[in-house]
């Protein structure tokens, strides 16, 4: 048994990976200051939600505050860091806030971690990382050094800083790029919970572009799934991507949801968005040999999941 922080662990990730920790025996904190980003409502929802599992501690404050930060982790053995600003597109309007939240937050949590004398810091990245990167599958040795948004600069800025503290403390410090993961919970600003919702109210969905930009749709169990194994296993500095390893269009998904969801689909085109990548498509050889990572959902069987879920939840 061991005592993991999990800050952001009311959002969506988070609240699955709560979850999956309670469920098998570890002791759970949540440091989560239910931002506005969206309706915190939904985050409490999740806690409920995770709260059938099993008893976590909840710190409701800010990664900002050192005070907050230091006290959530005074007696645990393993941080997963998850809070965040996340989202591309609202990075573009208020770069600021994500550099304070997503990298002083981050410098706060490991130096608390450090002190605290945590061995592992699972640090939360993403595929964003990789910017407009035409070598695809995506490899983790590919260069990193063009974020085509605020929001990537702050994840490889966050995983350059976990580098740091793995370097002068000895932390273990796995860094897990996550593509774009999908199912129950997902933040409702997300295109596929988007376009659901839209769709299931008989409203037009808004399409960015031709519909012809791929990304490597990730269901939230395999993201799950990668997050204990990197928290068991994780050794050193070492960056894995977590994807499932295939690509769909955006034209695709909209059909796939369709045929989920029994309804079709009204296009509100729209030119696509700066900062947004034309594609995505994770190699995750790496993963697999040194996690086990195994992603096991398919986008079709995790969009068939999820239109339940959303049915599920319309009135
Ligand atoms: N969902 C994806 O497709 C995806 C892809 C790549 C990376 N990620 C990363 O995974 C992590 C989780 O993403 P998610 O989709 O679950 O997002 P989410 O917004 O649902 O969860 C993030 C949580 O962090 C909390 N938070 C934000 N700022 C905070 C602060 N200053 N102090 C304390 N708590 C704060 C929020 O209240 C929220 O509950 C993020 O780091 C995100 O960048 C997500």
């Amino acid at each position: 048994m061991r005592r993991v922080v999990v800050t952001g662990g009311a959002g969506f990730i988070g609240s699955h990976l709560a979850e999956a920790l309670l469920a098998r025996g570890d002791r759970v904190t949540i440091l989560d200051s239910f931002t506005d980003f969206y309706d915190p409502r939904l985050k409490r929802a999740n806690l409920d939600e995770v709260a059938r599992t099993g008893r976590v501690e909840l710190v409701e404050g800010d990664i900002r505050d050192r005070g907050v930060v230091t006290s959530a982790l005074a007696h645990a053995d393993a941080v997963v860091h998850l809070a965040a600003m996340a989202g591309v597109r609202p990075s573009i309007e208020d770069p600021a806030l994500y550099v304070a939240v997503n990298l002083d937050g981050t410098a706060n949590l490991l130096q608390a971690a450090a002190k605290a004398g945590i061995k592992t810091f699972v640090f939360a990245s993403s595929s964003s990382v990789y910017g407009n990167n035409t070598k695809v599958p995506f490899h983790e040795d590919d260069p990193v050094d063009h974020p085509i948004s605020p929001y990537a600069a702050t994840k490889r800025a966050g995983e350059l800083l976990v580098h740091t503290f793995h370097h002068l403390y000895g932390l273990d410090t796995p860094c897990l790029r996550y593509f774009t993961v999908y199912g129950p919970r997902q933040r409702p600003e997300m295109a596929i919970r988007r376009f659901a919702e839209c769709m299931v109210r008989g409203q037009p969905i808004p399409v960015l572009g031709d519909g012809s930009s791929r990304r490597d749709y990730t269901f939230v169990s395999d993201i799950v799934a990668g997050t204990l194994a990197a928290l068991d296993r994780g050794r050193g500095f070492r960056i894995y991507n977590l994807g499932e390893s295939a690509t769909t269009t955006l034209c695709r998904l909209v059909e796939l949801l369709e045929a989920n969801l029994g309804v079709r689909a009204t296009i509100d085109r729209r030119p696509a968005a700066p900062g947004d990548v034309e594609e995505t498509f994770a190699d995750i050889g790496r993963a697999r040999r040194e996690l086990g990572y195994a992603p096991s959902v398919p986008v079709e069987e995790g969009l068939s999941r999820f239109a339940r879920w959303i049915r599920s939840r319309a009135p």
